[in-house]
This record gives C-alpha cells, sequence and structure tokens, in this order.
C-alpha cells in the first residue's frame, strides 16, 4: 500500500518550509478507502512519538466511543487540520490551518469518505466555512464539496465536561449509519 509521504509528496512539499518540522510531524493514517473520515485539531505529544494521530488520551477517548457506536477503527482514516503540532498544544493560527489545507483537501478527496466527522471546533468551523459555536454547528450533515460533513465535539471536550458525551456519541451513531449505507 503506497505510505502517506509518497501519496501526498507534492502537497507535503507545498506547505510553507516554516510550519513544517519533520520532528513534530504526524501524518494521517487508515484505510484509503474508509467510508469514515474523523478530522481532528493537531497532534498531541503520544501522537508525536507515535507517529499516528489520536493515539494519546483524545485519542483512547474517541477509540472508547468508536467501540460504543460499533465503528472499527481499523476501517477509517484519522487526521488532523495541521500536520505538527504546535509549542505548548495551542490552538492552531489560521496562517497554520492555510498551510495545511491543501494536504488536508487531498487526503480528502484520495479517501472519498461517505462521512468526513469534524472533531471540535476548528475541524468544524474550517470545514464547514462557517464561525459560529460549534453547539449551533453541529445536530446536522451539511454537503461541502461533494463530501457529507458532520460537525461534532472533540473527544478531549468530554474530559471537561461529560454532558456533551450523549451528544457526541449521537453523532457518532450517525456517522456509523451514513459509513454502514455507503
Ligand atoms: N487531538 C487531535 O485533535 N488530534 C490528535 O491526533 C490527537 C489529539
Amino acid at each position: 500500500m503506497e505510505d502517506f509521504e509518497s501519496a501526498f509528496a507534492e502537497q507535503l512539499r507545498a506547505v510553507p518550509e516554516r510550519f513544517r518540522d519533520e520532528s513534530r510531524f504526524v501524518p494521517g493514517a487508515g484505510r484509503w478507502d474508509a467510508a469514515v473520515v474523523f478530522v481532528g485539531e493537531a497532534p498531541g505529544s503520544e501522537e508525536v512519538e507515535q507517529g499516528q494521530p489520536f493515539v494519546g488520551p483524545a485519542g483512547r477517548r474517541l477509540d472508547g466511543f468508536l467501540d460504543e457506536v460499533g465503528i472499527d477503527r481499523d476501517d477509517v482514516y484519522l487526521t488532523n487540520l495541521v500536520k505538527v503540532r504546535s509549542p505548548e498544544n495551542r490552538d492552531p493560527t489560521r496562517e497554520e490551518m492555510d498551510a495545511w489545507r491543501p494536504l488536508l483537501d487531498a487526503e480528502l478527496e484520495r479517501v472519498d469518505p461517505a462521512v468526513v466527522v469534524c472533531l471540535g471546533a476548528f475541524a468544524s468551523r474550517e470545514l464547514l466555512g462557517e464561525s459560529g459555536p460549534l453547539s449551533e454547528l453541529r445536530g446536522r450533515t451539511y454537503e461541502v464539496d461533494d463530501h457529507l460533513v458532520l460537525p461534532t465535539f472533540h473527544p478531549a471536550a468530554t474530559f471537561y465536561d461529560d454532558s456533551i458525551t450523549p451528544m457526541l456519541e449521537r453523532d457518532l451513531r450517525v456517522a456509523a449509519d451514513l459509513g454502514a449505507d455507503s
């Protein structure tokens, strides 16, 4: 199977040098023919250590939700808006998101899933081109550039606010159904 670096060599080369940091870079990972793609914000420290998205605390929380709704992690594709961990894990900047966006678009085009699940406000606003609060954006799917986009909470948000757990699970069940129907 083609690896990430060769599949997206052109887009990787096009990311301006100042946004690229090999020592903090984490590529997208998963099946090239996945029916469900998850887009997070940016890798954390465990992701950088292991070179895989969503393998730290937020990833383990996500795994629990996936089990709950019957999505097999081995069947999906996981990636991030920004592929390099930011200093101090701060929020991604507009410039960083713009720099990495063509690569994300190429990943979505290549995998061409039935549904793109945006985890958290950054991924949701970016992929929907909206600026409103996530609580108002979620609860429905959107058709964007030939893809169905489903905005929902970031699994890490449940560490601070457990009241969103049922909503996140509901959203992921919708994603599971859309993936299964495709
Ligand atoms: N949070 C994210 O948004 N992405 C990861 O890969 C890990 C944690």
